[in-house]
């Protein structure tokens, strides 16, 4: 593998007793989109302005291209200003009273670029964010979405090693918001951008990333690529987090034939394969976990094996497909459909898991 260009090795940063960003290690390649995902609080805005150098760490060390820029132990701590970064902040922060061309020059001027080549990487850092000709005009005089270009293109302007960009989208409406997530994923890639990205918006981190981390408290709960973590999510936070879950409580039976989830409504039976199986044993309570797209919904009938006896209790008509709110072995959740298959409110029906998608716990 290449040598990173960002490596995390257990960097810890606390605000008073509380760790914002607690022991996380990671590391980004050359030309990767990494993005942290996480809820309000979490740590994301930290983690990128420690590597701004906006933060100093109160442990561990931060390493671009295999050269330590922080070290607390070793007494190492680069100024901002000397490291290759740019970075768009969560609002913008474009500076009002300055023109668009001042703002984007701004970097450029605080690192003594000669006049003779600012103008020059100013106009090109505004033409590959679709600004060209726009450089006279005041910064308030522009809409959000081209605000939130001026804020890129300032962060591209003198070719950083890394970008940060921290929600950069969360402004603008969602029609722009999905436009800008476009444009982004095709400048990175067509200058081979090395990209930290920070939103708590799933779809986002899910379109965007070569690989995430799901963050819970300052920690890294999961890093992988997206189907990884969605498909495979290692902690039940994760499976909460990315995006909807289904869960039912059972119990385990066991006979010398196999191994399955008694869900004890109707007797809905779940298999478990061996390496499903393993780890319980005959009696034990558990949860199982299943995503609403994993779920097949069928008409009336004896359960077989892998099916729970279920009830329509709503419906509503969205126009591209139908939500079914359903009730199924105590639990209750939505679980859409295209309009081919239609039911009534109050029918019976059967929903048939997919046992090789389930996530199995203990309670
Ligand atoms: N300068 C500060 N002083 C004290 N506490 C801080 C400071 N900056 C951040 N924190 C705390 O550190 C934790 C992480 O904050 P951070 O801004 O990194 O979260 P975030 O994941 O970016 O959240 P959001 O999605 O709301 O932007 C929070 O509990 C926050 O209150
Ligand atoms: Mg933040």
């Amino acid at each position: 593998m290449a040598q990173p260009v960002l490596e995390f090795r257990d960097v810890v940063k606390r605000f008073g007793t509380v760790p914002a960003v607690d022991g996380v290690s990671f590391s980004i390649q050359p030309g990767e989109i990494f993005t942290l995902l996480g809820p309000s609080g979490c740590g994301k805005t930290t983690t990128l302005r420690l590597v701004a150098g906006l933060e100093e760490p109160d442990d561990g060390e931060i390493l671009v291209n295999g050269t330590p820029l922080t070290a607390p132990r070793r007494g190492i701590f680069v100024a901002p200003d000397k490291r290759q970064m740019g970075m768009v902040f969560q609002s913008y922060a474009i500076w009002p009273h300055l023109t668009v061309f001042e703002n984007v020059a701004f970097p450029l001027r605080v690192r003594g670029e000669p006049s003779s080549t600012l103008s020059r990487r100013v106009l090109q850092a505004l033409e590959t964010v679709g600004l060209a000709g726009l450089e006279g005009r005041g910064a308030t005089e522009l809409s959000g979405g081209q605000q939130q270009r001026v804020a890129l293109a300032r962060a591209l302007v003198y070719a950083p090693a890394i970008l940060l960009l921290d929600e950069p989208l969360s402004n603008l409406d969602a029609k722009l918001r999905e436009q800008m997530r476009l444009e982004i994923r095709a400048l990175q890639m067509k200058f081979k951008l090395t990209v930290l990205y920070v939103t708590h918006d799933q779809a986002e981190a899910m379109t965007l990333s070569d690989r995430m981390a799901v963050v819970h408290r300052g920690r890294f709960e999961q890093v992988g690529s997206p189907a990884e973590v969605y498909e495979q999510p290692a902690t039940p936070f994760v499976a909460e987090f990315l995006g909807r879950t289904i869960s039912f409580e059972g119990m385990i039976a066991k006979n010398h034939g196999g191994c399955w989830v008694d869900l004890g409504a109707g007797g809905a039976r779940i298999l478990l394969d061996g390496k499903k199986s393993g780890s319980f044993s005959g009696g034990e309570k558990v949860r199982l976990f299943t995503r609403p797209e994993d779920i097949e919904i069928l008409p009336s009938a004896e359960v077989a094996a892998n099916q729970v006896a279920a009830k329509i209790e709503q419906v509503a008509y969205l126009g591209d497909h139908i939500d079914y709110h359903v009730q199924a072995a105590g639990a209750f959740f939505v679980l859409s459909a295209s309009k081919k298959q239609r039911f009534a409110v109050g029918a019976d029906i059967r929903l048939k898991l997919d046992c090789e998608r389930l996530t199995i716990r203990s309670v």
